[in-house]
């Protein structure tokens, strides 16, 4: 979603801020812009990719200063006058922002009423009133603050006085935002990925900060005004991290990555003496709880449908799993004793922040499993665990949904032991996490078969299906969204059984049904439920593990742990969605419409 970059204190700031944009691009933008301090200010703005964007720029005109923006569309629609930076009606202050102010039409009523705005955005609302207060005599810090007194919503905000080229106002609320410390400069970007090669020393910030960034000082306040001390943290990415290498696409190198993400959790969640290296106050608190409550969106959610079983049966805990979006405004009736885990890759998705909002009103233990360490779920849940994916770039999220499966595996794995469970005792974690590594690794081989096959299945048709039981209709619904969000195929994951309850209507002559199939008791009932849709025209495609295959199955997953089979059934359907995207010649790794990071509700 929307992302910032600005930099103070260092030469070529128009190179420096390009590139930020570049690294941000990965978070979904459908328009960006530059304003540039220098001899000659520039502010420069296009719709589409940041390369329209360069086209505009005079690269000559450079400065020591400047902030820039990518857009994602949320009031008004992506054109130039849309887009960021906005500057008030002067000309005088110019501002980029992340988030979505909510009483933008209340502010425009009472204070703007006679402005004229040159698009729809929430954003130019914000800059107007900035230069509004500041026409009252108060300097633009003062007026700055004043105007975020009245503010309700999300912000992460840069803003800069055209007359002072060496100083930049930032504020923060509810949207992710960043400082960078540098030698004689300073930065600030909505992910440290964007800076990280000019720093890797951050400062977080939280919610209703202002900062005031000149080349040698970082000023903190927070809402009342006093001076806040932090220190920085060293991020432990390296920019070779970001870098596509040799692949065609951001998506199959993270595809191609999960063996060693799969071997790397097994490396940092194993003690020496192979015990599973959890937090004891977090398994305490766990162990407290008699329900758990896995709160998610979109892919990371499917990762917790995926956990269910494992986590039930290692820790005899019953485990729920909510849609953020739902759960925080239709709160179901809890148990006595909830714990919440927010499952989210990018650790900053508005949906599920709102939900833990709430819990941590309610005094709820909470725990975040995400990727990103330092990230706002992160910082406001009782506990972390980290995926240590690495940086996931690709819009559709692979690696970072089998490592969330296998993180609450290894948490299960110590939940049960602590709890004394036997099926917890027996499971030798991270010896089947290691064989999962290796049979990854076999699928990953066979990206050949797998283009042909969905070359054959996937090319002439508007729609396609899979269906499984259990464990299998949860990968089923991921490999949908997989499928339907980047090759824009109409793909729906089905609980094999539910067909012929309304859903087989729409099984025609040739509609493709993909069946997934790794549990030994309910497989001969999905294949049952193949031959229905068979029977009325449907082609259908089956992914198998080796021990329930038949001779005519097409796709032949190596036997893992069945508690597991997730983690190796999903790896085809990427590859199947990453083909079938190409195929058909869109951007496998920014989606239309897509964000990365989706932080506003
Ligand atoms: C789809 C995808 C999304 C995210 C969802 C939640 O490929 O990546 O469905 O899973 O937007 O994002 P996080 O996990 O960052 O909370």
């Amino acid at each position: 979603m929307c992302g910032i970059v600005g930099v103070v204190g260092k030469n070529d700031a128009t190179t420096i801020i390009l590139n930020g944009l570049k690294r941000l691009e990965y978070r979904g933008y459908d328009s960006a812009g530059i304003y540039v301090a220098g001899d000659e200010s520039h502010l420069v703005k296009a719709i589409g990719p940041i390369k329209n964007l360069e086209e505009k720029l005079d690269t000559t005109i450079t400065g020591t200063m400047g902030i820039g923006h990518t857009r994602w569309a949320t009031h008004g629609k992506p054109t130039v006058a849309n887009a960021h930076p906005h500057t008030s009606q002067n000309g005088e202050l110019v501002l980029v922002h992340n988030g979505v102010i909510e009483n933008y039409d209340e502010l425009r009523q009472t204070y703007l009423a006679t402005d004229h705005f040159y698009g729809q955005t929430d954003t130019e609302i914000a800059v107007h009133l900035i230069a509004h207060f500041k026409n009252t005599g108060l300097t633009t810090k003062a007026a700055f603050k004043k105007a975020l007194a009245v503010i309700d919503g999300s912000y992460a905000f840069a803003l800069v006085d055209t007359k002072d080229s060496e100083t930049i106002y930032v504020a923060k609320n509810k949207s992710p935002l960043l400082i960078g410390l540098g030698e004689g400069f300073n930065v600030l970007c909505s992910d440290a990925l964007a800076m990280l090669d000019q720093t890797n020393r951050f400062v977080e910030l939280t919610d209703g900060e202002m900062v005031t960034l000149t080349a040698d000082n970082v000023t903190i306040e927070n809402a009342a005004g006093e001076i806040i001390k932090r220190d920085y943290y060293v991020a432990e990415l390296d920019a070779s991290d970001i870098e596509k290498g040799t692949y065609p696409y951001y998506m199959l190198k993270e595809i191609d990555e999960q063996p060693v993400v799969m071997r790397k959790i097994v490396q940092k969640y194993q003690n020496d003496d192979g015990s599973v290296a959890i937090d004891q106050n977090l398994l305490t608190s766990l162990k407290n709880s008699d329900r758990i409550y896995i709160v998610a969106c979109g892919t990371s959610s499917h990762a917790g449908w995926a956990a269910k079983k494992f986590f039930e049966t290692l820790t005899q805990i019953p485990v729920e799993i909510h849609l953020s979006s739902e759960f925080g405004y239709n709160m179901p009736l809890l148990s006595e004793k909830p714990f919440f885990i927010y499952l989210s890759q990018s650790g900053e998705t508005a949906d599920s922040r709102q939900v833990l909002v709430k819990t941590n009103e309610l005094a709820y233990p909470s725990l975040t499993i995400t990727n990103v360490a330092g990230s706002t779920l992160s910082r406001e849940a009782t506990y972390t665990l980290l995926l240590h994916a690495g940086p996931e770039i690709a819009v559709a999220s692979t690696k970072a949904y089998t490592a969330q499966i296998a993180v609450m595996a290894v948490l299960a794995k110590a939940l049960g032991v602590e709890k004394g469970i036997s099926a917890a005792l027996q499971f030798d974690l991270f010896h089947e996490l290691s064989l999962v590594a290796s049979a990854m690794e076999t699928m990953i081989n066979e990206k050949e078969s797998l283009a042909e096959l969905t070359a054959d299945y996937l090319t002439d048709t508007r729609n396609a299906f899979y269906i499984g039981r259990g464990n299998d209709y949860y990968v089923s619904m991921e490999a949908a969204l997989k499928l339907k969000e980047i090759s824009y195929l109409q793909a729906e994951g089905f609980a094999a059984g539910e067909l012929k309850h309304g859903t087989i209507a729409l099984i025609e002559e040739g509609t493709p049904v993909i069946g997934i199939i790794t549990d030994a008791v309910t497989g001969p009932h999905t294949r049952g439920n193949l031959q229905e849709v068979t029977s009325r025209g449907a082609r259908t495609l089956v992914i198998a593990t080796e021990d329930l295959a038949k001779a005519d199955d097409q796709i032949l997953l190596p036997t893992v742990h069945p508690l597991l089979s997730s983690l190796l059934a999903v790896v085809p359907t990427q590859l199947i969605a990453y083909f079938a995207t190409l195929q058909r010649g869109y951007d496998v790794d920014k989606p239309r419409n897509l964000a990365k990071s989706v932080t506003v509700e």
